[in-house]
């Protein structure tokens, strides 16, 4: 199986949580370190596809306190609502939101019209019109035609304004993340650490150089205030939502913020928000290694024909992927394509490996042939998944104005978290204490360093503590095997909403969208359509293999199986099997990083 360039979109299709959100987007730093000294092309002025979806003049909608939408991309309609920039002064000065949305099917007038459902993707840092440009009517068929899905570029992100960004221009970004490159694992070489260190202090520091006052507005409470405000400028008092991974900071914010204000609420992926707000990122990946192993597990059980790393138990495959990393760590291998040329060595393997747990049912296939072939010292497919488009250093400086940044994930985080500890020490003290919880902590050090340099703001904002009495019960959907927001951390969250249910989807991959559950669907199209909860300890099956079988002898059989098994759907059921299979395939890096 080669690997297409389709895959590649999908990879910059979900990045989840941050770090790897930008490892794989449009220009993370491999597409310097690929094109390095390679790169004969006049890179002034050309145009790339990241503007696909930016073709639409947010500039040229004035930002209004009242909801004028205006018809964008393909059958959406777009909008810029104007917002205090600071609520304790909401007389001064403001900030733009855009606001994207799939209208309902469902005249507005209409008593069966059912109003707004916001999106948040996660991130922090992921563009809410993003997916919702991408997305919405995927969303809509799982959701209901009853329902407008509303996107937003929360405050600080994307095409909302003021924005957060720490560099003059992109050229100085781009050179200043080439060499987070070397450095994504942490424990690539003997000083990444005290490297990353230092970076994230120089990056803390720039933050606060730069700000003219309005970088400490961009918290989360902020943006849920924000979300208030979308919902009263639809004329409505309660909030119906469904945010994913550091959305579920953000809806748990707004809960306990607003408790009466809760319609319907749906956390997915769930985060622990004090260990967020604590600047910890301590509990994230208690389940990691067990996604991990669903790969392993998954590879002999799919067989030599279902997986290209193949071999007959598990203790095989970890010595394989062991001989790669001991070889990479010895030799990085270098690559040459038809397009650009580059290396491949550990951590690139390490973060690809890990975006993978995020999305294996869309990427589980295609990392045992990466492995497989690394095993065999070919590193070209794991290359051209990665290989990006040159960098561009944009001859019109609006043409990316709206483009989403890196700066705004750690703006956000760094913001919303108690202040870090800035002592190299106390940073070795915490990587030491996050490796003992998983075998990834070398990759989850990073959304916190930007922190250990950043600028002196007051703490007052919303903070926790998250308990409250909502208008309306919580739904927290957590998988058994989410690398990043384990299922104990969906339960914990629920504790403090009273009435809230944690629904279970048992599948690995980060979010319920990694996997297409029909049961998981239905129940949230009751929750908002009918408010039904499901009953307490609920586990939902899902419906698709980890490794489909691919063809062999048996084909014929697995394909009647797949026939049957549509077959016995109900036609509304088999919409939301074709929408959720659709959104497997994006949730690779942008459904929920948004890229
Ligand atoms: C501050 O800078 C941001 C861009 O970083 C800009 O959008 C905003 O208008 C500026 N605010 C003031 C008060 O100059
Ligand atoms: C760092 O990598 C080496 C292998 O190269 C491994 O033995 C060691 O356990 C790793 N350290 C941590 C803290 O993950
Ligand atoms: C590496 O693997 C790819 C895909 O499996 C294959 O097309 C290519 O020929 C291989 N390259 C080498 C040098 O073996
Ligand atoms: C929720 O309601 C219960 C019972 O009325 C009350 O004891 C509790 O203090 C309330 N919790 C909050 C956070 O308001």
């Amino acid at each position: 199986m080669t690997v297409t360039p389709t895959i590649r979109r999908l990879f910059a299709y979900c990045l989840p949580f941050l770090a790897l959100w930008f490892f794989f987007a449009k220009e993370s730093p491999y597409a310097k370190y690929t094109l390095l000294g390679e790169n004969p092309q006049p890179t002034l002025c050309a145009t790339d596809s990241h503007s696909a979806t930016d073709d639409f003049p947010w500039e040229s909608i004035s930002p209004t306190e009242k909801l004028v939408w205006i018809d964008c991309y393909a059958n959406q309609q777009c909008a810029r609502l104007k917002v205090p920039l600071d609520y304790s002064h909401p007389g001064g000065a403001s900030a733009a939101m855009a606001l994207i949305r799939t209208p309902s099917a469902v005249p507005h007038d209409s008593p069966n019209y059912r109003g707004p459902v916001l999106i948040n993707p996660g991130g922090p840092g992921g563009s809410g019109v993003d997916t919702v440009a991408a997305a919405g009517t995927l969303l809509s068929t799982i959701i209901g035609p009853e329902f407008d899905i509303i996107g937003f570029d929360p405050r600080g992100i994307g095409r909302s304004t003021p924005r957060i960004s720490f560099f003059g221009s992109r050229a100085e970004r781009q050179i200043w993340t080439v060499e987070s490159v070397s450095t994504f694992s942490v424990n690539s070489s003997a000083d990444a650490l005290a490297r990353a260190w230092a970076r994230g202090i120089v990056l803390g520091q720039l933050a606060g150089k730069g700000d003219n006052g309005s970088l400490r507005f961009m918290t989360t409470d902020h943006t849920a205030r924000d979300m208030l405000k979308i919902v009263q400028a639809h004329g409505r008092d309660k909030l119906q939502y469904w945010g994913f991974s550091y959305g579920s900071v953000l809806g748990a914010t707004f809960a306990a913020m607003f408790p009466q204000h809760v319609g319907r609420l749906i956390i997915d992926g769930v985060m622990d928000s004090e260990d967020y707000y604590a600047t910890k990122w301590s509990k994230n990946l208690f389940d990691a290694d067990k996604t991990w192993m669903s790969f392993i597990n998954g590879c002999v059980a799919a067989g030599p024909a279902g997986c290209a790393l193949h071999a007959p138990t598990a203790a095989e495959i970890i010595e394989k992927v062991d001989k790669v990393y001991a070889s990479l760590r010895k030799r990085p291998i270098p690559v040459q394509t038809d397009t650009s040329s580059g290396l491949v060595d550990w951590s690139m393997v390490r973060a690809t490996i890990f975006a993978s747990l995020y999305s294996p049912y869309a990427m589980f296939p295609t990392l045992a042939r990466i492995l497989a072939d690394l095993h065999e010292g070919n590193g070209t497919t794991l290359f051209k998944l990665l290989e990006q488009p040159a960098f561009q250093c944009a001859c019109d400086p609006a043409q990316y104005q709206f483009e989403r940044l890196l700066d705004a994930t750690s703006g956000i985080i760094c913001n919303d978290g108690e202040r870090v500890s800035p002592a190299y020490e106390d940073l070795v003290g915490h990587y030491g204490r996050l490796s003992e919880t998983s075998s990834w902590a070398d990759v989850w050090e990073r959304p916190r360093m930007p922190c250990l340099g950043w600028p002196d703001f007051p703490k007052n904002h919303f903070r926790g503590p998250f308990v409250a009495n909502t208008s309306f019960p919580l739904l927290l959907i957590g998988n058994t095997m989410d690398p990043v927001t384990p299922l104990w951390a969906a339960k914990k969250m629920s504790e403090g909403f009273a009435g809230s249910v944690v629904l279970t989807q048992d599948s690995p991959g980060h979010c319920s969208v990694a996997s297409v559950s029909i049961c998981t669907f239905i129940y949230i199209r009751q929750y908002f359509l009918d408010g039904r909860l499901p009953q307490p300890g609920t586990v939902c099956p899902v419906d698709v293999p980890l490794f489909p079988p691919s063809p062999s002898p048996d084909v014929a059989d697995e394909d009647q199986a797949q026939v049957r098994f549509l077959n016995s759907l109900s036609a509304a059921d088999r919409r939301l099997f074709e929408a959720a299979t659709e959104l497997v395939k994006m949730s690779p890096v942008r459904f929920l990083g948004g890229i």
